[in-house]
């Protein structure tokens, strides 16, 4: 099996359906208490040490050691830490959500408000953006972590392949993959594209760590201006290679001009030979009795947000009709998430 199918087989995913509720009431606080021991510190100091001993770990960084012990306990009881005397490390299977934190920061971090009112949301009492927010700053920490452990490989094999000068990123949050890339293409340079300002702000902060002053830009705008409203970013238009990554579904909200995006990216873009388009796709559902981690949630939230969210089918077909004509669709990571490889045609 290659690894794109070993990872396509491993979306169908192990939780057995239908949760019963044992499972289902303790995996709601097993979510809270990964997301909890994350934000402390502890995965990172087992994944650097091997192990933690709780009380100097707790006096080094001013935790109530009760409370510590607490959740300590509680990720043993759920198969995630094992205990020696004062000492805790994790198991196999701890290891494993290790790897897949970036999911448990952007559920319990970033939509925790969104998943607690869908009541609310539903009897039209609160709604999304108004008075109701996601936690954005978790939101982009959850998905700067799932690239690292899941999606960087994958990009960097595909980077490899293409000839580029001018790399630009749509919906770039603090742009931190267009500077590692950058990075390591010396004689490129590279402009983060992202509307929100304080994303853009934490992306000037990116860049200097890099190193990439004057190489690489952050800019704040908003792309929709940019298809639609002529809104022009400096030297954007000479890109060779547009990414955008978890964003492509921002484009697609008004239906109106859903059948657009793709024909205007190509025309605001002239000069690209690929646009590299990451986005998750809807769970196809073919009867299967389990389920993997992350795409219920995603589809979840974007209904409770009133963005919607495609197969990837529909994602091909709207390509397809935009006029870009698919390379490949690479295996992304996420569960049911693709890299579309994508040419003007
Ligand atoms: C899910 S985040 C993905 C961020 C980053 N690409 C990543 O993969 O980590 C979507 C990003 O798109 C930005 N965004 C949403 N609508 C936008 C628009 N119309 N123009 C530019 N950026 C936008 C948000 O501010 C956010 O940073």
């Amino acid at each position: 099996m290659s690894s794109a199918q070993t990872l396509t087989a491993q979306w169908q995913g192990e939780a057995l359906t239908p949760l019963n509720p044992d499972t289902a009431f303790n995996g709601f606080i097993c979510a809270h208490v990964v997301h909890t021991l994350e934000r402390l510190g502890i995965f990172r100091k087992l994944q650097d040490d091997g192990s933690v001993e709780v009380s100097s770990f707790c006096r080094e960084n001013e935790l109530d050691e009760t409370i510590v012990h607490a959740l300590v306990r509680a990720a043993e009881s759920f198969g995630y830490l094992q205990s020696r005397g004062d000492r805790v490390e994790a198991t196999p299977t701890g290891e494993d959500v290790r790897r897949t934190l970036g999911f448990f920061t952007w559920g319990v971090g970033g939509y925790h408000d969104v998943f607690a009112n869908g009541a609310a949301v539903a009897r039209g009492e609160r709604r999304f953006g108004v008075d109701l927010h996601r936690d954005e700053g978790m939101v982009a920490l959850g998905s700067a972590q799932a690239d690292t452990a899941l999606m960087r490989h994958i990009l960097d094999e595909e980077i490899a392949e293409l000839d580029f000068t001018t790399l630009v990123d749509l919906g770039a949050g603090v742009s931190e993959r267009v500077a590692r890339l950058v990075k390591a293409r010396p004689g490129s340079r590279g402009i983060g594209i992202d509307i929100s300002k304080s994303a853009t702000e934490l992306a000037v902060g990116t860049v200097e760590r890099y190193g990439l002053d004057g190489t690489v830009t952050p800019v704040c705008a908003d792309v929709l201006d940019i298809l639609f409203n002529g809104h022009q970013v400096k030297d954007a238009g000479e890109a060779d290679v547009v990414m955008s990554f978890m964003f492509l579904h921002d484009l697609l909200v008004d239906p109106e001009r859903r059948d657009q995006v793709i024909p205007r990216l190509r025309a605001a873009f002239p000069k690209a030979n690929t646009f590299l388009l990451g986005d998750t796709t809807v769970r196809p559902r073919n009867g299967e009795n389990t389920l993997p981690v992350f795409s219920d949630g995603f589809e979840l939230a974007h209904a409770l947000m009133g963005v919607p969210i495609y197969t990837r089918e529909a994602y091909e077909d709207l390509f397809d009709r935009g006029g870009m004509h698919m390379r490949r669709a690479v295996p992304f990571g996420a569960p049911h998430t693709y890299l579309f490889v994508l040419e003007a045609a």
